[in-house]
């Protein structure tokens, strides 16, 4: 049974004026806001929930089960803040792996262990078991992993729900390009569960700052318990439902990525600087190079911007380089040319 925070339990959330009223079109005096309309005179709705009934038909889930918040980084953070007690528990991650969980974990002074993953960079759930203690309140699993590409098994994740006491926190910013991997729908199952997704990457809408949850409904009300009242903005709400209600030019876009990605694997692997390309579900691929930091000079000087990964996994020097749209990724090979020969 995964328990808040005692603070959290004992919480009486902030109530909004909107949480108040619920019809629309009356005179509204009660939330000290501009009257004079001009389209975002008021608030947005603080349970977003136009939005998350569309999400609903996407994530394939129910309304009441989806959180949505300032991108998946707040969802990360509010699952500290909530299920961690600071200066007493811990956080797992499995390494290498994004660093935002760290960084949040750190915010909140709650430590992590980093349990390395296993060669194919796949978790092996029995060395991840032999580490837990009873201080140990979530453990984040991220699938497709980020920054080495891969999806996490299926498997694997079911056997770490099963066995894991506390939270399990499946982070799905990139399983839009392998949709097969996600495991949402264990959520029905595993109340301990809570598989987060973004907007960020294949809906290609970072800049609107839009992540979800998705959890059985005690787990989403804790969450919304203490958010911002109003953590989605009304832009950002009627964004989102736009992108909602025309996803062939998303889907479009995925399948190019996808396709790029292969064609990019398969160009990248007749150079000699490189000494390995790890697989790939995701819309990056992780290089293994002889020198990450000259070719990334090389690069940027030619006006291109690739990731230095070196070091996450000891003793290698790696890049991370992002599939771009079919002119970019050709004028990157362009380049590569350059160096090769150079
Ligand atoms: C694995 C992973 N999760 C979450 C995020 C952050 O996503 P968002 O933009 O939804 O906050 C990123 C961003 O790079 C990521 O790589």
């Amino acid at each position: 049974m995964i328990e808040p925070r005692e603070n959290i339990k004992r919480l009486k959330p902030y109530t909004s004026a909107r949480d108040l009223v619920k019809e629309e079109d009356l005179i509204f005096l009660d939330a000290n806001e501009n009257p004079f309309n001009s389209g975002m005179n008021r608030y947005p709705d603080p349970h977003q929930q136009v939005l998350k009934d569309a999400l609903a038909g996407k994530l394939k889930t129910g309304a009441s089960r989806i959180f949505v918040g300032n991108g998946s980084d707040e969802v990360i953070d509010l699952a500290i803040r909530a299920y961690a007690e600071p200066g007493k528990d811990r956080v797992l991650t499995l390494g290498p792996t994004y660093s935002m969980y760290e960084v949040q974990a750190a915010i909140q002074n709650v430590e992590v262990k980093e349990i390395p993953l296993d060669a194919d960079f796949q978790p092996n759930p029995d060395k991840v078991l032999r580490e837990v203690t009873d201080r140990d309140k979530i453990l984040f699993i991220c699938s497709p992993n980020n920054p080495t590409g891969n999806l996490v098994e299926r498997g694997k994740i079911i056997s770490l729900l099963e066995s894991f006491n506390g939270l399990v926190f499946v982070d799905e910013a990139y399983v839009d390009f392998a949709p097969e991997g996600s495991v949402i729908d264990l959520v029905e199952n595993y109340p301990n569960l809570l598989v987060s997704r973004t907007f960020s990457k294949a809906y290609g809408m970072a800049g609107i700052r839009l992540g979800m949850g998705v959890a059985q409904e005690t787990m989403i009300q804790t969450l919304s318990k203490i958010k911002y009242p109003y953590n989605v903005n009304r832009l950002t709400q009627q964004a989102a439902m736009e992108a909602l209600e025309n996803p062939e030019k998303v889907e479009q876009q995925i399948n190019t990525l996808i396709r790029e990605r292969e064609t990019l694997r398969s160009r990248l692997s007749g150079f000699s600087f490189i000494k390995k390309i790890f697989p790939s579900d995701a819309n990056f691929l992780l290089l293994e190079v002889k020198s990450a930091g000259s070719l990334i000079d090389f690069l940027k000087k030619k006006g291109i911007v690739i990731r230095d990964r070196s070091g996450v996994i000891e003793g290698k020097e790696l890049v991370r380089i992002t599939v771009g749209t079919p002119q970019q990724n050709q004028q990157l090979i362009y380049e590569l040319k350059n160096f090769d020969n150079g």
